[in-house]
């Protein structure tokens, strides 16, 4: 979260015994304290410095207080700003309100009051950046800026993502493993009307049929042993949503023909229920394996293929827009850096040749992982070495492409344990079980020292 630890209070108030008691006060509470003694002063330090809560005079030499609250909330409309005033002029106070002032305490104030007026103001500045945070946040994750891609195929997916998050139509994401089915799917959601109901994942593949069913269909209490109570299912939990049904293609028979029939009639019924109910949500299904296949070897119902597949997304794979690669490498070292608190990481030309010539069968998941593995095992700069062998050796185009020689193999790990230690020779001998010397006998032979 971004709230500081300290709360920081910016106190602006022309007469010198005012400030200093104020200081005073403040700080025995706890708050970071800064003071201006005018306006003009207050704005600097405003604007140098991240500061909670403005607490300011409105009577003073120069520009008052409702012109610098004017000032304040123009460069921060979020800024809290608390307006001291002497009982005589409390329209003032209620004119400062007006201008976006949090509160006002009157002159002379009892001390707890004051405090206690700043306090409300930290708390509500806190839950205000607390949710702008969780809504940024949301919004980072699924706008199309943390969706990497300029390839003329993942540029075509964007388009369809956006025409398509307007509708209420069911959508059908086809691609293999790793290619990013299921963002695809969020930022659907995310971009779409129902942005604010849930997004409710299930995987059709990983549940047996009978708790698949009572997950999606929900149950009522009785239903069966164990059923202590009703269960409402992801159908009506998503109320006004999105259920994400992923790896469609692994559906069970029977749970092909209950969806089928809920999406005809837009109602399900629950396990144990005499009556259907009705629910509210968009359906996004997804699959590695090609639907069409699977509806064309009898494993899944043609009709339930066509209602699902109202619109197609195809998600390309890796290795069909190497375009893409660079790009991509670039964003997961940035996020892996960031994510690991580690130093700036470049990507030498060799391993970033290689990483772009990798066929990637595991595709976008596959490389993040690498990407992972390389920054811890790097220093400054990723090379080869510290990549997987398949990877880098995706470079050498002779027959034993994906192989290795013994003498390479050792070379490579060797390589790996010494960056692992920070180039700590002794340390590193002892992980491979060799006395020093012999590790320096062989850092000679492959030319390393
Ligand atoms: N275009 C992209 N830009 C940045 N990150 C991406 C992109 N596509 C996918 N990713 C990331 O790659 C990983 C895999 O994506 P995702 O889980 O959506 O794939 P999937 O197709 O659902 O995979 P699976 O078939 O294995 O379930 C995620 O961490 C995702 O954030
Ligand atoms: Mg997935």
């Amino acid at each position: 979260m971004p709230t500081p630890v300290q709360n920081s209070i910016l106190m602006v108030e022309d007469e010198e015994v005012m400030r200093a008691i104020l200081r005073q006060l403040l700080e025995v509470a706890g708050y970071d304290v800064f003071t201006a003694s005018s306006a003009e002063n207050a704005m600097q330090i405003f604007s140098e410095n991240d500061i909670s809560i403005t607490l300011t005079d409105i009577k003073m030499s120069g520009k008052d207080g409702l012109e610098l609250l004017d000032q304040i909330k123009s460069i921060d409309a979020e800024a809290m700003v608390i307006i001291m005033t002497a009982y005589s002029s409390v329209d003032t106070a209620v004119a400062a309100l007006r201008k976006g002032a949090y509160d006002y305490v009157t002159k002379p104030f009892v001390n707890e009051d004051l405090l206690q007026t700043i306090k409300n103001a930290v708390t509500q500045r806190r839950l205000f950046n607390e949710n702008r945070f969780l809504r940024r946040e949301l919004r980072g994750r699924y706008d199309f800026s943390e969706i990497v891609g300029k390839s003329d195929s993942i540029q075509r997916v964007f388009n369809l993502v956006n025409k398509v998050a307007g509708t209420n139509a069911n959508v059908l994401i086809q691609g293999e493993t790793g290619t990013g089915k299921e963002l695809v799917a969020r930022s659907i959601h995310f971009n779409s009307e129902r942005s604010e109901a849930p997004f409710l994942a299930v995987n059709c593949g990983a549940l047996p049929e009978s708790l698949l069913e009572s997950e999606l269909f929900g149950y009522t209490r009785g239903a069966f042993t164990g059923a202590v109570s009703d269960k409402r299912g992801l159908f009506r939990s998503a109320a006004g949503g999105t259920i994400f049904l992923d790896e469609i293609g692994d559906m069970p028979a029977v749970l092909q023909v209950k969806l089928l029939r809920a999406l005809q009639e837009h109602e399900v019924t629950p396990v144990g229920a005499s009556h259907p109910v009705t629910f509210d949500a968009r359906i996004i299904a997804a699959s590695n394996k090609k639907l069409e296949s699977e509806v064309a070897a009898g494993r899944f119902r043609e009709d339930l293929f066509y209602r699902l597949n109202v619109v197609e997304i195809d998600v390309p794979p890796l290795r069909d827009r190497r375009d893409d690669i660079t790009l991509l490498v670039k964003h997961f070292v940035a996020k892996s850096v960031r994510e690991q608190g580690a130093g700036e990481r470049t990507v030498a030309e060799k391993a970033m040749a290689s990483l772009v010539n990798y066929d990637w069968p595991g595709n976008i998941r596959e490389l993040e992982n690498v990407i992972e593995r390389a920054v811890i095992l790097s220093a400054d700069e990723i090379k080869t070495d510290s990549l997987p062998s398949k990877v880098s050796a995706s470079l050498t185009p002779d027959k034993n492409a994906g192989h290795l020689t013994l003498n390479e193999l050792e070379k490579r790990y060797v390589g790996e344990i010494l960056t692992t230690v920070n180039d700590d020779k002794a340390q590193a001998a002892s992980i491979l079980g060799i006395d020093l010397s012999t590790l320096y006998r062989k850092l000679k032979k492959y030319g390393e020292v």
